[in-house]
């Protein structure tokens, strides 16, 4: 049997010496509930949550959401999509509005309804940079340049920002999230609180760095070594090593060193995973660093964040773009074997929710689209239309979401030990073959009614499905065993196929069912006849298959 190379990336690890043991409540002490942790396991990841592997079917707040009176307006969005995780803002102006003093009400509030809401929760510490910007900073910080500097351009003038080169704005900022998470540590031992966002997307407009005094200082300096390690380069200044990446590459760095050293700090007194978020770069064109957030975990720089910032467990981006070749390829830059691949917030038009499938492809730990409130406003046009955004336009997220709910524990496992697959149909609406393992294969189409070939749709007349002009289709695949698989899927046909040379298959059962509540599968029908004639097919709802492929002997 293969030893997994198995390393805890935040967290404590609890390990059984026998499943007895683990198994047992009456040999043991009341167990404590176990602290959230990201395991890496040969490259693929688990976010272990009550002990397990566990996946992020999240919902992010609007900006303004994290006020009590707030709240009656969350929850019901939250129910009607089916989330499992809602992620939230803390601002910094919110729990130290005057220096020193702390106020974690609204914390204490949203746990103990996140609770009663049986929902965990993700926190966002907005701290000091929120779209790069200070706002969220309280009034003490904000208007006290002298004290806390802002980024200067080169030609000297002052942006808003705040500048990264300042010790005294981030110890101010630490001191701060630390209290939080003292705090966290003493209301939370269940932990309902599963991660936290350092800081929101971070990074400089207007400047490909910051040209302050202090930062021009540490420009001056040499490239730390670990950075040289990570990027195969040679001793040297900022520009003699990087020449017309240094700017960006500068900023990145001086970015992630300030919020490695709060999240260090954090770790320190909760270990909770942790994660920064990013505004992204365009992933086609070239653009001046500055146009986008330059020195924000971009993905052209996440080995600069890699080697600067180990306690920051993964980059995270933020999709704001619904074409498919965009969407993957944002999903193709951020899933690595060295960071867990979350998407940190998406849109929440409906097109949006099709990509599901296609995260736990990428062997994603969560999902999390923004703006999931009720509070009556919506980012348009990056996300839905305020005049409609209700429960309507949560239907295909909670769709989704609720077929996942009872199974998503099961993907995530399957996910971390590589025996899960996943596609979402793409704007060209092309057909995806997947290799499954040495043994089997699957092939995924769309835009086909349950019954019959392609050819029919034109022969016949029949057209294509309504609606199926938009992209809106996947399938997910977890193995069980050598030959029997759990498939979801929506607006798919998925049909399976032998990788060995020569040999020939059937799908020997095609059990139709579903999960209860506490994971256990509950067979519903075989399907069998006109129903498998062309493959497993999916419509709108989604429907899970238990299927055993078989070999026919010759
Ligand atoms: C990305 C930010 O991280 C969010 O907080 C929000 O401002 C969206 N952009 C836009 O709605």
């Amino acid at each position: 049997m293969k030893v997994m190379k198995r390393k805890i990336l935040a967290g404590t690890a609890v390990i059984c010496a026998s499943s007895l043991l683990c198994a047992s409540p009456m040999h043991a002490a009341t167990p404590s509930p176990l602290m959230p942790t990201l395991v890496n396991q040969d490259g693929r990841f688990a976010l272990n949550v009550d002990g397990a592997p566990y996946f992020i079917l999240g919902a992010q707040a609007n900006n303004s959401s994290n006020y009590p009176n707030m709240l009656p307006m969350v929850w019901p969005a939250i129910k009607d999509m089916g989330a499992n995780t809602l992620v939230m803002p803390v601002a910094w102006e919110q729990i130290e509005p005057t220096e020193n003093t702390f106020d974690f009400s609204f914390v204490d509030t949203l746990l103990d309804q996140a609770r009663q809401n049986n929902v965990r929760v993700g926190l966002l510490w907005f701290g000091t940079w929120k779209n790069t910007g200070p706002n969220y900073t309280p009034a003490w910080v904000k208007l006290n340049n002298k004290r806390f500097p802002r980024v200067q351009k080169q030609d000297g003038t002052m942006l808003p920002i705040l500048s990264a080169a300042s010790s005294v704005t981030r110890e101010a900022d630490k001191k701060a999230y630390v209290a939080l998470l003292t705090h966290l540590k003493k209301v939370d031992p269940q932990h309902t609180v599963i991660m936290v966002q350092v800081e929101n997307e971070p990074g400089v407009y207007g400047s490909s760095r910051d040209f302050s005094p202090a930062a021009e200082a540490l420009f001056q300096e040499q490239v730390p070594e670990a950075l040289l390690k990570k990027m195969g380069r040679t001793p040297g200044t900022w520009s003699a090593v990087f020449g017309a990446d240094a700017d960006e590459y500068f900023q990145a760095w001086s970015t992630a060193a300030y919020a490695d050293d709060i999240a260090k700090a954090g770790k320190a007194v909760l270990p909770l995973p942790t994660y920064m978020n990013a505004a992204l770069r365009h992933t086609f064109k070239k653009e001046a660093p500055g146009t986008y957030a330059s020195g924000g975990p971009t993905y052209n720089v996440i080995d600069i964040y890699k080697a600067t910032a180990p306690n920051i467990d993964f980059v995270a981006p933020d999709i704001y773009s619904p074409e498919s070749l965009i969407y993957e390829a944002n999903l193709d830059h951020y899933a690595r074997p060295d960071n867990p691949l979350f998407v940190g917030e998406m849109g929440n038009a409906p097109v949006y929710a099709h990509y599901l499938y296609s995260v736990i492809g990428h062997g994603g730990i969560g999902f999390d689209p923004f703006g999931m409130d009720y509070t009556g406003f919506t980012n348009f046009p990056l996300g839905g239309d305020p005049k409609t955004f209700g429960p309507e336009e949560m239907k295909p997220f909670a769709t989704v979401y609720k077929a996942f709910a009872p199974m998503q524990r099961l993907f995530a496992k399957a996910i971390a030990d590589g025996r899960a697959w996943g596609v979402s149909e793409g704007d060209d609406h092309g057909p995806a073959n997947l290799t499954l393992n040495n043994q089997w294969t699957a092939k995924v189409e769309y835009r086909l009614w349950p019954f019959g070939g392609q050819a029919w749709t034109t022969q016949l007349g029949a057209g294509f499905p309504e609606g199926s002009e938009t992209a809106r289709g996947g399938v997910a695949i977890a193995q069980i065993d050598d030959k029997t698989f759990y498939v979801i899927g929506q607006h798919a046909r998925l049909t399976f196929g032998t990788a060995a040379n020569g040999a020939s298959m059937l799908m020997d059962r095609v059990e139709e069912g579903h999960f209860d509540a506490k994971g256990n599968w509950v067979f519903d029908r075989v399907q069998n006849g006109d129903q498998t004639d062309f493959g497993l097919n999916f419509t709108e709802k989604p429907v899970v298959f238990k299927v055993r492929l078989g070999i026919i002997e010759r």
